[in-house]
């Protein structure tokens, strides 16, 4: 089911003490896809996220999953509703006094499911998030993960369409998270379910999402699919969260070369590359030096992947006679990747032919 949020605006509190959590927020989450938000602590994600079940109910705007407007809807019909909306937390929020199987069970006894039915569910979702052996356990007996799998088992029982995650991974060492996400992942290929997910890491949205939204003070500042956005940040917000995941900041020495934004007598060009997918950096530099008789100087590489897509910056510097350098970049400009000159070094990195 896709998710439909307009004008969303939510406001705590009344007169001088009030604040506006949430300020105008417009998203549209597709179908089946996995759309991350991102956003520093404060900036209104979990309002947000609580606004789509309406756990949390908009000071104005409307809620739309899957055709139908929440906002609209009495108490009875909300309460169906969001059965086909699931919900995990970082804080797992498990029972303690009930095993593994009694907390995936729970949601299927408020709905009413008669016992011979939910025992097989329940082993049906363990076997899913691969926590058949724990079934008899309690919760304090689990670690972190397994906690979490427990949370996304009983997220799912009702077979819902949406599944809403705030933080879920936020708890868990990177090893886990890995392991998280990748059943997020595969829920997602394989039950076909749209997830809205929350978080304040870059790790987490580089990993499973498609799209994503950067919040800040309870605006979205950006968004778009997630190699565009890595890719490409316009926002300062995005560059800051985004950080060395992607190495967009520059260093201000390169190796005891002072880096200036502004042309320098006598300097090297700096010029900072990214491509993603299957252009390759090293055949396009030696190209560069071959055909251009220019000389290419590595000052950063970096080299990762989104979702399963290999994406990499490279800050180069240039140095040769004007009209060859120019010559490369009209070269550079022409490839399928992303050339921007970003500043200068005083010194030549080379030295003279
Ligand atoms: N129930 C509430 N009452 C009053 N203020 C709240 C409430 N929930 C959240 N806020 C405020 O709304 C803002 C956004 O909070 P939140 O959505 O939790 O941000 P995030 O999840 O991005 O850290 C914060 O300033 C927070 O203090
Ligand atoms: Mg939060």
């Amino acid at each position: 089911m896709a998710i439909s949020l307009q004008g969303i605006t939510k406001i705590f509190g009344q007169g001088p003490r009030a604040l506006k959590a949430l300020d105008g927020i417009d998203l549209e989450v597709p179908e089946g896809t996995i759309f991350g938000i991102i956003g520093s602590s404060g900036a209104g994600k979990s309002t947000l996220v609580r606004c789509v079940n309406l756990l949390e109910r908009p000071t104005s705007g409307t809620v739309c999953v899957g055709g139908v407007d929440f906002t609209s809807l009495s108490e009875g019909e909300l309460r169906e509703a969001r059965k086909k909306v699931g919900m995990i937390f970082q804080s797992f929020n498990l029972l303690a006094r009930r095993t593994v199987f009694g907390n995936v069970a729970l949601p299927l006894e408020l709905a009413g499911w008669k016992k011979e039915e939910i025992a097989p569910r329940v082993e049906e979702l363990l076997d899913l998030v691969g926590l058949t052996v724990k079934r008899d356990v309690y919760p304090s007996q689990l670690s972190g993960g397994q906690k979490q799998r427990v949370g996304i088992a009983r997220a799912l029982a009702n077979h819902p369409d949406v599944l809403l995650s705030d933080e879920a991974t936020s708890a868990l060492d990177p090893m886990t998270t890995q392991s998280i996400l990748e059943l997020l992942r595969n829920i997602n290929e394989k039950l076909g379910l749209t997830i809205l997910l929350i978080t304040h890491e870059m790790n987490v949205i580089k990993e499973i999402c498609h799209n994503v939204a950067v919040i800040e003070k309870g605006r979205i500042v950006e968004q778009g699919a997630v190699l565009d956005v890595f890719t490409d940040p316009r926002e300062e917000t995005t560059r800051d969260l985004l950080g060395e995941i992607i190495g967009v900041d520059l260093p201000p020495t390169f190796g005891g070369l002072d880096f200036s934004r502004e042309p320098v007598a006598g300097g090297d060009l700096v010029i900072q590359l990214r491509f993603f997918g299957n252009v390759a950096a090293e055949p396009v530099m030696s190209d560069l030096v071959r055909r251009f008789d220019v000389d290419v100087n590595i000052l950063t590489a970096h080299i990762d992947h989104i979702r399963n897509v290999p994406y990499g910056t490279l800050v180069v510097g240039l140095s040769g006679d004007e009209a060859r350098r120019q010559a490369a970049l009209e070269h550079l400009r022409a490839l399928d990747l992303k050339m921007e000159v970003v500043g200068y070094v005083r010194q030549a990195l080379c030295p003279a032919r």
